[in-house]
């Protein structure tokens, strides 16, 4: 069953009448551009067909009651009432979204019953936090039918996520499940939030292969990247390393690896994966599928070798994707790193070939079984 469908059956059997509403706001995988966003940078994901479905009615009076199909559990609390932070994580997804939602619309008090279900898988990059976000962000503004963009809901997602839950990422998950657009590619300027929509090319699969290694370190990694890159930032005198040109780093590069080595090479890996971003459009939109699979294989050394977030299983896997692609199309980590999913741009003619070279290689070699999902790009939330 899909998640829409089991969100409003499980609504029924859970509440015990039907759900007036269901919101869909999907996962994202990320094509190229990884860490940039923080950077204020480019990135070049698109939403998927997996995704977050919320079933809700509203309510005559300020309570949330929240059900959670998936892990079986509840939450209720009073929008007329401060929302304090739960020892539970998920629930703070949904607290901190509504939260945020109330400062910015602070007339927004409406009570609501629902029922949540996701089929994007957890914790292997692919933004199942930031699909609950943007779902949730939809819903709060259905229920109080506030005049609020899907950016803004966006930034919203990304708020809550940031000081409620407190994961400092940046913004790319959540403008991508706010705002992905079917069958295309969409290229985020961080800083300016400019959208440029590219198709996804005719003939092409993106097929995404969960490591199915899941790193408790995360956080704490993630966390010492943004840092080290915000310290070279401050070594160029600028706001952000979105701002360093290839030229300046090129210049100024081995006075800051005097400095700090760690910096030179995280600021390596953001110049130059900026600039990869920028050159994969052109290269998709010359339907350059060789330039595209040259600048995803350079994506992924460069996280590899300077960003270091890449973990043995998954560089395992992007070699034998890339075996199996071939010069046209590529393969890469995607996601924050250190394990979760690789992304695949594949022939369709070439899938079953893929496919099978992984399956035959991935288990035997690392102890641990793949999944493979092919995926189609998809429009942003939408209400059913
Ligand atoms: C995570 C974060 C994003 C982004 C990526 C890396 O998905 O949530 O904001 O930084 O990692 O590109």
């Amino acid at each position: 069953m899909n998640p829409i469908e089991l969100s409003q059956q499980q609504f029924e059997q859970h509440f015990g009448y039907h759900a007036s509403h269901t919101v869909f706001a999907p996962g994202r995988v990320n094509i190229i551009g990884e860490h940039t966003d923080y950077n204020d940078g480019f990135v070049m994901p698109c939403a998927i067909d997996y995704g977050m479905a919320v079933s809700f009615t509203p309510r005559e009076d300020s309570i949330w009651r929240v059900y959670a199909i998936d892990i079986q559990e509840t939450d209720a609390f009073d929008l007329k009432k401060p929302i304090p932070q739960s020892e539970d994580k998920w629930k703070n997804y949904v607290r901190g979204v509504v939260k945020f939602m109330q400062e910015k619309h602070p007339e927004f008090i409406h009570g609501a019953d629902l029922a949540m279900t996701s089929n994007v898988p957890m914790s292997s990059g692919l933004s199942s936090s930031a699909a609950l976000e943007i779902a949730i962000g939809q819903t709060c503004q259905c229920l109080g039918k506030l005049d609020i963009s899907l950016t803004d809901i966006a930034l919203i997602g990304q708020k809550a996520e940031n000081l409620f839950v407190g994961a400092n990422c940046g913004n790319m998950d959540q403008l991508t499940s706010a705002l992905g657009q079917k069958d295309h590619f969409i290229m985020i300027d961080c800083r300016s939030l400019a959208i440029t929509p590219t198709p996804v090319p005719q003939g092409y699969a993106i097929a995404i292969i969960n490591s199915n290694v899941k790193h408790d370190l995360v956080t704490g990694e993630y966390n010492s990247r943004r840092q080290e890159c915000e310290q070279a930032a401050q070594f160029f005198g600028v706001k952000a390393l979105r701002d360093v040109s290839l030229e300046q780093f090129n210049a100024q590069g081995e006075a800051l690896k005097a400095e700090s080595e760690l910096a030179y090479k995280r600021a390596k890996h953001v110049v130059t994966e900026n600039q990869r971003v920028l050159d994969a459009v052109t290269a998709l939109k010359a339907g350059d599928m060789v330039k595209l699979g040259e600048l995803m294989a350079q994506s992924h050394d460069s996280m590899r070798d300077d960003f270091e977030i890449t973990i043995p299983e998954i560089d395992y896997l992007v070699e034998l994707a890339q075996v199996a692609i071939g010069k046209n199309g590529g393969a890469r980590m995607t996601g924050g790193g250190f394990g979760g999913c690789v992304v695949c741009l594949v022939p369709n003619e070439k899938v079953d070939q893929l496919k099978t070279l992984i399956a035959e290689n991935y288990q035997k070699q690392t102890g641990i079984a793949e999944t493979f999902y092919l995926c189609t790009a998809s429009d942003g939330v939408h209400v059913i």
